[in-house]
This record gives structure tokens, C-alpha cells and sequence, in this order.
């Protein structure tokens, strides 16, 4: 089936036998034991990791819940993969993967920079028992040791927009499992597990839920290290909430429109950002020289809905940008309905090492469902702020350009609609 039609129906196929439309929410935290040798054989099997048998009590919902399970087993298609551990955040996902590696005592990990400011922190200070090795992709080969538990990569990664070549990260770690936080691009744009990726981390918080109101991560990976994960997830209490899991199940019905809609808006917003004098760069793989590599439609089906501008201003020129933003929300996440900006070396990324924080006039623009053209008036009008806060003495020889850029826009919009 087509990944339109997965997205709509996956983990529901159970609907109409039980008699219902959609799934119903089921919010018990204990459920009532048949015998206690039942109750008890039930918790030794989800607490070292397995699934419930159909008999079974669920017992705690810190072992079980059927919500959750219905948007792991709806995720788990959508990537192709053989299951989904579903957690409270994807910080908490990333966790457990780490907390697994270190148990399997291998607690050395590669990890491929830009990425996450929180995962960046939590490797740096190595809270959960791990070391790591900081490696750009033609250094993870030399960078792997006996004691080698993990490769880590973003991409599109956070906040740069670089994309990172997912084969030859797995050629190059060998036998060492590549963990891809696959948040920016969605299952909808990219499936890191055909790529030869071992695990898929996505920050559900983002694109999958879609609409700004929860918090989750999910893990899309093979058998057995699902039931690790489901272990460290039983044993330290991560479990996605039911609530968020039910709203998780709904959001990724609507991913696949979502995320192309969110894509072309995206693209008419990047292009004209790019055309404007004081905006030093823009990085969006979907514009000329965006992707090297050339891993849009191969590696990517698409772009994406996240960019990043590099005022030439700098700190100055990005605070009143993204304060001067009306429409657009001046607010940390992406991946909603509703278009994000923020300061990425002065918020998500503030944690990471001086060296490898973003530049300072780096904004990161999450694209929503608006219309290109509401946008791009507010972005306007922020840029307006922005020069005026620090007043340019030469213009770029593209000024002109500048100066038609909002004229330009509604052709260009034509062109989306
Ligand atoms: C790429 C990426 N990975 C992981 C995370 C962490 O996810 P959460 O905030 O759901 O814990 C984020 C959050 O912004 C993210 O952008």
C-alpha cells in the first residue's frame, strides 16, 4: 500500500471488530489481574522487554498501553520497519537508546556533528555513562573502537540544514549500528532504515503529532532492539503518555499532506529569502547549491519545510528579526501547523561547545501550512526591523532584487498554487 494509505489506516485494522470508527482512549494506569500467577507470569514478559500475550493483562501502564502500541505499530509501517518503541519525549528516546548501549557494554559512541542541542549536551557530558567521539562523516571509520556501541547522525541536521550521506555512514561504522535522528526529514522524506540505519529517532513532538500540543519520541528499529528498548523503558519509566499517544495515532493521518504542503511553502518562502541583499545566506536543500551531495531524490524525497537564514547583521540583525516576526511565532520546535522561528545559538543550541554552536546570526524558520504569501509579508517586515536595527552603510550589489522581492512574490506563488 501506498504510504498515504498506511498513515490513514495503520493500527486500526483491529476498528471494526471491536466496533468502533476510531480507536478509543484507554487512560488506565493498572489493570485487573486474572490470578496472580497470571498477573505475575505477565509482568516478567513486559518487564524484560516482550509484548503482552493476547490473554494477558497489561498489568501497568508503564509496561503497557494499547494507545501507545497503536501509534508504535502505525510509525513502525510508515518506516518500514519491524517495530516502534514509543517514549515521553524524544530526548527521552534518545536516552534509552544510549542507557541500552551502555547496558550491552559498549558505551563508546560516534557522533556526527551538527546535531540536536539537547542530544549534543547529553553526549558531551556523558550523564548516562557514555563516551563520545566528536567525527565529520569521513572520520567515523577512525573513530570506531572495540567498545563502539553506536553511530549517530541528524539529517537534515540541526539547525545547518546539512545533509549527511546515510550510506556512507553505514558503510563506514561496519558492524556498529547507525542511529539516524530522522526528525527533520519524516518517514514521509526519508526511511533511514533502508538506507541500512539500525535505529530512526524521530522527536514526535515535531512533524508526527504536527500541531504544536504534546510532547513524544518514538524509536522505529528491528526486533531485538526493541525489546532492549522496551526493557529501559519499563525499567525507568519513559512511556509515551496515552493522551499524546491517541493525538500521535490521529497526526500521522494527515503526515504525508502535511509535510508536502508544509515542503512547497517552504520552497517559495527559501527562494525569496535568498533573494534578499541582507540575508547572508539561506540554507534549504531544495535551493541551488542546498545539496552538494546531490541527496534530494535519492537519499531524501524531498527537501523538507525547515530552513535556516544567516543574517549579515548578526546577533543584532537575528534578535530583532525574530522579535519583529508578528504572524510567525517567535518560539523554540518545528514541524507544526503554524510557522516557527528561533535563535538556535541562543536557545536550542546554547549547550553545545563554543565551536560547534551556530553562528550567531543563524535563525531556524519551521515552515507551516500557511499561505506563502502571509509569510512572506511577515518576513518582510521583519527584515524591515531588522536593517534598521543595524543600519547597513553598503548595500550588496542585489539590492535591487531586494527592493522588487515582495513584487516578485505573488508570481511566484501563482507557480504553488
Ligand atoms: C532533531 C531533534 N531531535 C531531538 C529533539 C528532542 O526532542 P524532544 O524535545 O521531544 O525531547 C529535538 C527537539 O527539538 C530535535 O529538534
Amino acid at each position: 500500500m501506498a504510504r498515504e494509505t498506511v498513515a490513514v489506516h495503520a493500527g486500526r485494522e483491529d476498528c471494526t471488530a471491536i466496533g468502533v470508527h476510531v480507536p478509543p482512549l484507554d487512560q488506565s494506569s493498572t489493570y485487573p489481574l486474572p490470578s496472580v500467577d497470571a498477573g505475575g507470569a505477565a509482568y516478567e514478559r513486559m518487564a524484560t522487554g516482550g509484548r503482552p500475550e493476547p490473554a494477558d493483562s497489561f498489568v501497568y501502564q508503564r509496561l503497557w498501553n494499547p494507545n501507545v502500541d497503536r501509534f508504535e505499530r502505525a510509525l513502525a509501517r510508515l518506516e518500514d520497519a519491524e517495530e516502534g518503541v514509543a517514549f515521553a519525549s524524544g530526548m527521552a528516546a534518545i536516552t534509552a537508546c544510549l542507557v541500552a548501549t551502555v547496558a550491552a557494554g559498549r558505551p563508546h559512541v560516534v557522533a556526527i556533528r551538527p546535531l540536536y542541542g539537547g542530544t549534543d549536551h547529553l553526549l558531551a557530558t556523558g550523564l548516562v555513562g557514555t563516551s563520545v567521539t566528536w567525527a565529520t562523516p569521513d572520520e567515523v571509520a577512525a573513530a570506531i573502537r572495540p567498545d563502539t556501541g553506536l553511530v549517530i547522525v541528524e539529517t537534515p541536521a540541526n539547525p545547518s540544514l546539512d545533509l549527511v550521506d546515510l550510506r556512507a555512514v553505514v558503510a563506514a561504522a561496519g558492524s556498529v549500528p547507525v542511529l539516524v535522528d530522522n526528525t527533520f526529514a519524516t518517514p514521509i522524506l526519508q526511511q533511514p532504515l533502508h538506507l541500512g540505519a539500525t535505529l530512526s529517532v524521530h522527536s514526535a513532538t515535531k512533524f508526527l503529532g504536527g500541531h504544536g500540543d504534546l510532547l513524544g519520541g518514538v524509536v522505529a528499529t528491528n526486533e531485538e532492539w526493541a525489546v532492549r528498548l522496551r526493557q529501559v523503558r519499563a525499567l525507568t519509566g519513559g512511556l509515551l503518555a496515552p493522551t499524546s499517544a491517541y493525538q500521535l495515532h490521529r497526526g500521522l493521518q494527515t503526515l504525508p499532506v502535511r509535510v508536502r504542503a508544509q515542503q512547497e511553502t517552504a520552497q517559495v518562502v527559501a527562494s525569496w529569502l535568498d533573494r534578499q541583499y541582507d540575508v547572508a545566506r539561506v540554507a534549504y536543500p531544495g535551493l541551488p547549491g542546498g545539496d552538494p551531495r546531490g541527496l534530494v531524490g535519492t537519499q531524501m524525497a524531498g527537501p523538507g519545510s525547515i530552513l535556516a537564514i544567516v543574517l549579515e547583521g548578526g546577533y543584532a540583525s537575528a534578535a530583532a528579526f525574530a522579535e519583529s516576526c508578528r504572524l510567525i511565532t517567535h518560539a523554540v520546535s518545528l514541524g507544526g501547523v503554524d510557522t516557527l522561528i528561533q535563535h538556535a545559538a541562543a536557545l536550542t543550541h546554547r549547550p553545545v561547545a563554543p565551536e560547534a554552536r551556530p553562528n550567531a546570526g543563524l535563525l531556524r524558520l519551521s515552515v507551516g501550512l500557511e499561505h506563502p504569501a502571509d509569510l512572506i509579508a511577515d518576513l518582510d517586515g521583519a527584515l524591515r526591523a531588522a536593517r534598521a536595527a543595524t543600519p547597513r552603510s553598503e548595500p550588496h550589489d542585489d539590492a535591487p532584487a531586494a527592493a522588487s522581492a515582495a513584487q516578485d512574490a505573488p508570481r511566484e506563488l501563482e507557480a504553488v498554487r
